[in-house]
């Protein structure tokens, strides 16, 4: 049984997701800055959308990366949560849509369908997989404590983050958080399908989880023990930001943050942004 599941709590109460496994990391493009607005995307989903990600702080990407609600098992394997897709039929056109409340919002899979990943395997809502965070293959790691202690593939456990209340490396401060550079839902897709996701400890959504407001009650039901993930898909033009992994960062007081090297955008991951946005059909 997760941890994620305290008996008194209904509002916590998550909808398991279904059987399969992982791969590597990548970056991808495409349609974030063709959206028509006026359109209204029928047959696979899509259209105005309100999401929780990571907030914005600076830069030209138009809003936060989308968050993903996790849970912790018992054997402290991570995973992110996944809603039981149904079919639904709106203005006489019927698709697939997946979504459920959590922590007071509804967290719904088209959070996902932008720069192109709503073309991923992975990202429709009915794809059979096991939703483990996998880390990416030491020459892909951006932190060095991930690259020596962990291959591509291996599921991500909370104990890799075991010393997330001191880790630190040359950016920033220390203890702010342990991050690591996985993959989610992408086993066994085309490189172009891979969805990238940052995994983060920190103490700072341990004690934002406790806060009795719509930030607290957002962590106490999308983060567990300290750990959060959100996909990291920057969305100005899609390229892969990092967390306390470049030296520019510092110059846009982002150094403890999540800066993207391709235009300069900066996200807090340790904020949530509560926001909307018109996400992309998926393809039939
Ligand atoms: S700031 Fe342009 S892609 Fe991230």
């Amino acid at each position: 049984m997760s941890d994620k599941y305290p008996s008194d709590s209904g509002r916590r109460r998550f909808v398991k997701g279904v059987v399969g496994s992982a791969a590597l990391s990548g970056v991808g493009v495409g349609g974030a800055a063709t959206v028509n607005l006026a359109t209204q995307p029928a047959g696979g989903g899509g259209g105005p959308t309100e999401f929780v990600g990571i907030q914005l702080q600076g830069g030209p990407a138009p809003r936060g990366m989308p968050y993903i609600p996790i849970e912790i098992e018992d054997n402290g394997d991570i995973r992110g949560v996944w809603p039981e897709a149904e079919e639904v039929t709106e203005d006489g056109v019927t698709f697939l849509q997946a979504e459920q409340e959590v922590g007071g919002r509804t967290y719904s899979t088209e959070w996902f369908q932008y720069c192109g990943r709503q073309q991923s395997e992975g990202i429709q809502p009915d794809a059979d997989k096991d939703n483990y965070f996998r880390s990416v293959a030491p020459d892909d790691a951006r932190h060095d404590w991930q690259a020596e202690q962990l291959d591509g593939g291996d599921t991500l456990n909370v104990e890799h983050f075991s010393d997330y209340e001191t880790w630190g490396n040359e950016f920033g401060r220390d203890g702010v958080g342990k991050p690591a550079k996985a993959t989610w839902r992408s086993d066994d897709v085309p490189e172009d399908e891979i969805v990238p996701v940052t995994v983060i400890r920190s103490t700072l959504i341990e004690e934002k989880a406790q806060r009795d407001d719509e930030v607290g009650q957002w962590y106490s039901a999308a983060s567990s023990r300290g750990v959060i993930a959100y996909m990291n898909v920057c969305t100005h033009f899609c390229c892969v930001p990092g967390y306390k992994f470049s030296e520019s960062a510092a110059q846009f007081d982002i150094a403890d943050g999540v800066y993207c090297q391709c235009h300069q955008s900066q996200y807090d991951p340790f904020t949530p942004e509560f926001d909307t946005f018109v996400s992309l059909p998926r393809p039939d």
